[in-house]
């Protein structure tokens, strides 16, 4: 019997963000930047609020990359929201997926980044970049980390090709 399935040849990385403020925007746009540079073929990227992005996003993404702000030595309550939804859809469905990292603060971001580890640590997803932290005004090593932060997720998403 001839398998009629449509193949698929274009994977898909999903950023899910949470962007309350033009500094944060600065980050966001930097990481789609490097994700989407043009020598990196097969990757679709997809970016969707922390608030809107639900467990079908995730299930049908190949990578991810997650944004937030420090808030209270967390990860900001919207991040934190996405993860309360779609984490028992997704566990055992998104095991070893590459995924990437990066947090603004205005003073320390320790927390917040360990909070989000802890959670990807139970998705068994794969951390595949250094996580960028970012403490007060965005500067251009800011911009490239974060550039480089989405460049090299979409890079690993596409080597699964
Ligand atoms: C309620 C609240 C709690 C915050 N907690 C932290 C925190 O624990 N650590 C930190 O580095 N920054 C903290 N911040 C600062 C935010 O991370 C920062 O405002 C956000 O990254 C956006 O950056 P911007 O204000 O420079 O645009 C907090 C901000 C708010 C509003």
């Amino acid at each position: 019997m001839v398998d009629e399935s449509p193949e698929k040849t274009e994977k898909t990385l999903l950023v899910v963000h949470h962007t309350s403020s033009p500094a944060t925007r600065e980050l966001l746009e930097a990481v789609l930047a490097g994700a989407r540079d043009p020598e990196i073929t097969g990757v679709v990227v997809r970016s969707v609020p922390a608030l809107h992005a639900t467990p079908v996003d995730v299930l049908s993404a190949d990578g991810y990359i997650f944004g937030t702000s420090a808030n209270f030595g967390y990860m900001s309550g919207a991040l934190k929201h996405f993860f309360d939804t779609v984490y028992y859809p997704c566990l055992d469905a998104v095991a070893g997926r590459p995924y990437g990292l990066w947090v603004h603060g205005n003073n320390d971001t320790a927390g917040a980044a360990k909070s989000v580890q802890k959670i990807t640590v139970g998705l068994e997803l794969a951390q595949s970049a250094q996580i960028v932290e970012v403490i007060g005004p965005i500067d251009a090593a800011d911009r490239e980390s974060c550039y480089e932060l989405g460049a090299t997720i979409a890079v690993t998403v596409a080597g699964d090709l």
